[in-house]
């Protein structure tokens, strides 16, 4: 999609962090925006703000893990805007630990946000862009959907498995005009590290375990640069969109190498 001045945008975990980096890039472009996060009000303060800006947006609450949900928000969406173009599926928590700590409780929550959050919105937004035959997807993996680590390994794969989907999903919809591209960022600086707060009581409790990752990120680059460089990998149709390629590709060939390296070794 080259031009996406007046077409209308969904970003979920919008009201917060890379989400709202996001929708401010589009609002830029001259996108309508619909902020759309599990915390409705903070969703609503950033399209009230995106509104004094000039822009048309609205604010509403979803937890992308619960397909009814899911489903709620594009029926609004098609009521506000009357259809949607670009859908940047976001929303995500982190959990870091050793599987020595992690409960069942931990992977369920974050494979329920961050997997099934990823495919509730592609099934029921995809038909929504393919009615119009054109269109983009934006699923956010990260750099830990191509790099594992025993200190984030339920959030790795989890993000793995993001990739995996959307790279099946960009090869299944191009044939009809849709494109998908996976956001893989390094260290941005955003709440990620808060993420605990998000975690539903009936999955125990959280037992802390997202704050690890403030040594990792704090420092991180800011969410409206992650958002301008989304635009572009949109325009672009990239399938990948890096944040941080100086940084991150050695680390890609080295993995890339040692999978190679397995090949006819045994
Ligand atoms: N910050 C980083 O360094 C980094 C790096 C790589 C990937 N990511 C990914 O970027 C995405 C955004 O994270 P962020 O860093 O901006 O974090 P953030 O915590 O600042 O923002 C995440 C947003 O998602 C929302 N959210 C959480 N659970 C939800 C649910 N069930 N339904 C709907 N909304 C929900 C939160 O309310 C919040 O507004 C995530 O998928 C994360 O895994 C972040």
């Amino acid at each position: 999609m080259r031009e996406l001045r007046n077409k209308t945008a969904v970003v979920t975990g919008g009201a917060n962090g890379i989400g709202s980096g996001i929708c401010h890039a589009l609002a830029q472009e001259g996108s309508q925006i619909v902020v759309a996060d599990l915390d409705g009000q903070a969703a609503e303060a950033l399209a009230s703000e995106l509104r004094r800006q000039g822009a048309r947006a609205l604010g509403l609450s979803v937890d992308v893990a619960d397909l009814g949900s899911v489903q709620a928000l594009a029926d609004a969406v098609v009521a506000e805007f009357g259809g949607v173009d670009v859908v940047c599926n976001n929303a995500g928590v982190f959990i870091g630990g050793s599987i020595r700590e992690l409960t069942p409780d931990d992977w369920r929550w974050v494979m329920s946000v961050n997997v099934d959050g990823v495919f509730h919105g592609c099934k029921v937004f995809a038909p929504l862009l393919l009615a119009r035959g054109a269109g983009h997807i934006v699923n956010t993996a990260s750099v830990g959907g191509f790099l594992s680590n025993p200190e984030a390994a339920v959030y790795a794969t989890s993000k793995f498995a993001v990739v995996a989907f959307s790279e099946a999903l960009r090869g299944d919809l191009a044939p009809m005009g849709v494109g998908v591209s996976i956001l893989c960022p390094g260290a941005v600086r955003t709440r990620l590290a808060k993420s605990d707060v998000h975690r539903p009581r009936a999955l125990g409790d959280a037992g802390n375990h997202s704050e690890i990752l403030w040594d990792h990120i704090k420092d991180g680059i800011e969410p409206g640069q992650v958002g301008e460089i989304v635009v572009r990998g949109i325009k672009a149709d990239v399938p990948y969109i890096f944040t941080h390629p100086d940084e991150w590709k050695p680390a890609f060939e080295e993995r890339f190498a040692s999978v190679l390296a397995c090949f006819g070794k045994v």
